[in-house]
């Protein structure tokens, strides 16, 4: 398990980081991979919308360009500072400070969730996903943004040794254990031989839904 996959050491980290997070976050995540991972939803204004460690909020302004309101979950208080200076505490986001694997919402409540960047600190990531199910609507929409694994084996240890970076085969078991049987996995990337990120769009299984098990992958062009 890497060094942040610790839920303090993941606060302290962001407590530094938050100063600068938004200066340097689009160099990995920037507005056209946010804006393309949005544009694999269907979205109602009115739509029920849980961002699942929304930091400063660079996804939850990408949501508010499609849903009216927004509640934004993260563990870091710093993080959510930044946050609350950009929406206000009483805006068109509800901000909640919590942990993704005990999220504090009732079963059933949301229509999409949404979590950019936030899994590769989960210690438990299958039961994080467990809870997003759980708080989903049947028939919801889920999308998670993680680190594509290198495919270098030396990278690919140092990375480990930081935090979670998965693949499609991974990602596909994380999300079957925690309850999803739809799955459709993109790689995202802003330019040859920059970060890749692993998308997941899974849909929440529902009471009139078929269960069929379906996985589909897609890859950019390079
Ligand atoms: C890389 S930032 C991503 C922020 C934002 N989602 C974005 O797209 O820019 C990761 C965020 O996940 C939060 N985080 C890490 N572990 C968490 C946990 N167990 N529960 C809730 N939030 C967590 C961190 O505090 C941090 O704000």
């Amino acid at each position: 398990m890497g060094v942040l996959e610790d839920k303090s050491r993941a606060r302290l980290f962001y407590k530094y980081l938050s100063k600068v997070y938004d200066r340097i976050n689009p160099f990995v995540w920037n507005e056209a991979m946010r804006d393309e991972a949005l544009g694999m939803l269907d979205f109602d204004p009115d739509d029920a919308v849980l961002d699942v460690g929304c930091g400063t909020g660079f996804g939850t302004e990408g949501l508010l360009q499609h849903v009216d309101t927004v509640t934004g979950l993260d563990q870091s208080a710093h993080q959510l500072e930044k946050a609350y200076a950009k929406f206000g505490r009483a805006g068109p986001v509800r901000f909640t400070r919590g942990d993704a694997e005990r999220l504090p919402y009732r079963d059933d409540t949301f229509d999409v969730v949404w979590s950019s960047g936030s899994i590769e600190y989960w210690p438990n990531p299958v039961q994080a996903l467990r809870e997003i199910r759980r708080v989903a609507k049947p028939g919801g929409q889920v999308l998670v943004v993680g680190p594509d694994a290198p495919r270098s084996t030396v990278f690919r240890r140092l990375a480990d040794a930081i935090m979670l970076f998965y693949d499609e085969a991974e990602a596909d078991r994380m999300f079957h254990e925690a309850g999803f049987d739809e799955i459709e996995h993109t790689i995202q990337q802003s330019r040859p031989g920059s970060p890749r990120a692993i998308t997941t769009v899974a849909k929440v299984p529902g009471d009139d839904e078929s269960t069929a098990d379906s996985t589909a992958h897609s890859q950019p062009a390079d």
